[in-house]
């Protein structure tokens, strides 16, 4: 039997659009992730479990749980006969990478509970590219720190995919999650298709600076360059009072503060547990629309998925 937990994750990270995403760790040390238990079978049996069971579809063949093993069965050419339980914890459409979770937990298990037919990137590119199936369009920043741990770089390089990128040891993620969903593919759907000439500049610029203040350790410029000027504009009609949030969330002592992935999980950045814990507070009471919403403070999960147990 073999036991596998992928973390939650947030996409983009403010400054880099499908290319940047950072896997996260509540501090109280529950699981904010997806868990996939595999054992052996006569057939395949697929066994849903977990808080956000009853939001996936009823039929198993659209469970992004058998698309995996389905495609993992074409690649590997083999029918893996095997019982798959999935411990469903992440809210669908959260901006969360829910599915990343999903994908990543079923493909690590799989590989492993087969002796590891595909290598470390191959797997990343197939995680990619159900990714892409799900959502419309293929973008790495859920599952590469998902897999990887940490805050990823996507480089799509054709022999480096994602590269991990230094981190700052001091920061606090606080996540909100209202309780509603934003469907990843209609949130693609309302950007434009083509930006300006001085976007495209401006974004290279804060971009280029993150990375550069990541690596020479400057949190405070990193924190500074952490904004979206490519999907935040268009976005934040689809969540609740976002600009009076991120005013308020700021003014409490926030150094940065954007939309996780596609929303409508917002984030912010604190340097202090103190100042975190008033975020989280402020957030728990005024940002959630209903009681599944929920808040977190969180670390970067240094490790992505792994075994458990
Ligand atoms: N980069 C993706 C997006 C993440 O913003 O559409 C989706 O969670």
């Amino acid at each position: 039997m073999i036991k596998i937990y992928a973390p939650a994750s947030i996409g983009n990270v403010g400054v880099g659009f499908d290319i940047l995403g950072a896997a996260i760790q509540p501090i109280n040390g529950s699981f904010l992730g997806d868990l996939i238990t595999i054992k052996s079978s006569k057939e395949f049996e697929l066994i849903n479990k977990g808080i956000f069971a009853d939001r996936l579809p009823e039929n198993t063949k659209e469970n992004i749980v058998w698309k995996c093993w389905s495609k993992f069965c074409q690649i590997t050419k083999k029918n893996i006969a095997v019982s798959i339980i999935l411990e469903k914890n992440m809210p669908i459409g959260s901006g969360l990478g829910s599915s990343a979770c999903s994908v990543v937990a079923t493909l690590v298990a799989l590989n492993e509970f087969c002796n590891n037919p595909l290598n470390k990137k191959d797997l990343l590119l197939l995680m990619g590219q159900i990714e892409g199936e799900i959502s419309g369009s293929v973008h790495y920043d859920n599952v590469a720190p998902s897999y990887l741990g940490g805050l990823q770089l996507i480089l799509e390089d054709k022999k480096i995919i994602s590269q991990k990128i230094p981190s700052f040891k001091n920061w606090f993620w606080i996540i909100a999650w209202p309780g509603i969903k934003v469907s990843t593919a209609q949130a693609r759907q309302i950007l434009p298709n083509t930006y300006s000439k001085e976007i495209c500049i401006k974004n290279s610029r804060y971009l280029s600076g993150f990375i550069h203040a990541s690596y020479s350790q400057q949190p405070i410029l990193a924190a500074r360059l952490m904004q979206d000027f490519i999907a935040e504009p268009y976005r934040i009609k689809l969540l609740p009072n976002f600009l009076k949030t991120k005013k308020i969330i700021k003014s409490i002592g926030a150094i940065s503060f954007g939309i996780s992935g596609s929303g409508p999980t917002v984030f912010a950045v604190a340097n202090n547990i103190t100042i975190a814990k008033e975020i989280s507070y402020w957030l728990k009471n005024n940002y959630l629309q209903n009681k599944t919403g929920f808040v977190h403070i969180c670390v970067l999960d240094l490790h992505g998925a792994r075994k458990i147990g």
